[in-house]
């Protein structure tokens, strides 16, 4: 027999004969490995068998039991398993998405493909450099900045709770790339457009009623490259496992910006 807690009182079940086990639901996974440490190694897809009824129902769930219990050799990047650190970022089916926040499809006839975020280095299996990615976001200063410094650490920023709003929907960002690495423009030049994931960063601070660098904050996006290779095809926006809108945000900078250039002229 088997005890439970059941509110205060302990209550005592009988354990009936055990069920007999189900049949086993067994998916494919086909994974890309390539170790580029390893001298002759060439990327292939490697495939994997995982019963799901002993699984949990999410992609990360299946990576975990298959490093786990199968091939301590595969490699990925995760940590909170709820959408929130954004490590976990990956092509799965043909789309970015986190694996934590992607349900496995339970059809057993079809497998599920995972390839690292598309058009990046590779460090190994499903872990892309995210040097670039994260030089792009420094390079866009995404913080606080005041003129007058003076104030700094004896005060507080005040903002309205209206000012407050406009920042929902872009603050949320987890800067999981999966955005970005789904921007035909930022595949063929992410050495110097700064893709859409940065961008809405850049754009959140512009409008921060707090920041007053909105102006140089502009006139560093004006080369043709940084702002303008974004050529609104929206695979940023069709793909933010977050629900988030990058397009939108570029195409609000590329107005302040004509806004902004305006202002420029007139007082040129
Ligand atoms: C499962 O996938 C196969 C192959 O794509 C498809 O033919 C079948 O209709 C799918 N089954 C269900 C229940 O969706
Ligand atoms: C993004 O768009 C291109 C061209 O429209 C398409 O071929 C590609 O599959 C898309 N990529 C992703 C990851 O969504
Ligand atoms: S809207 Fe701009 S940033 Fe988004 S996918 Fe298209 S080109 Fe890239
Ligand atoms: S906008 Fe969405 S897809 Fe892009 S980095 Fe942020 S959370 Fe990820
Ligand atoms: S593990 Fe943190 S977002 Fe998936």
């Amino acid at each position: 027999s088997v005890c439970r807690n059941e509110g205060n009182k302990m209550v005592r079940y009988a354990q009936t004969a055990a069920a007999p086990a189900p049949a086993p639901r067994i998916k494919k996974f086909q994974i890309y490995r390539w170790d580029p440490d390893t001298p002759g190694d060439k990327p292939r897809m490697q495939t994997y068998e995982v019963d799901l009824n002993v699984c949990g129902p999410m992609v990360l769930d299946a990576l975990i039991k298959i490093k786990n219990e199968m091939d301590p050799t595969l490699t990925f990047r995760r940590s909170c398993r709820e959408g929130i650190c954004g490590s976990c970022a990956m092509n799965i089916n043909g789309g970015n998405t986190l694996a934590c926040l992607n349900k496995i499809d339970t059809n057993t006839s079809k497998p599920t493909k995972i390839y690292p975020l598309p058009h990046m280095y590779v460090v190994k299996d499903l872990v892309p450099d995210m040097s670039n990615f994260y030089a792009q976001y420094k390079s866009i200063e995404p913080y606080l900045k005041k003129k007058d410094e003076s104030l700094e650490g004896k005060d507080q920023y005040y903002q309205s709770v209206e000012d407050r709003q406009k920042l929902d929907g872009l603050y949320e960002c987890i800067l999981c790339a999966c955005c970005s690495t789904s921007c035909p423009s930022y595949w063929w030049n992410g050495d110097k457009y700064l893709g859409p994931a940065v961008l809405m960063q850049a754009y959140r601070w512009m409008i921060d009623s707090r920041d007053e660098f909105t102006e140089e904050r502009l006139s560093k996006l004006q080369d043709p490259f940084s702002l303008y290779r974004c050529h609104t095809i929206m695979n940023c926006t069709k793909t933010c496992p977050k629900g988030l809108n990058p397009g939108k945000a570029i195409a609000e900078i590329k107005k302040m910006m004509a806004t902004y250039k305006e202002k420029k002229t007139a007082a040129a």
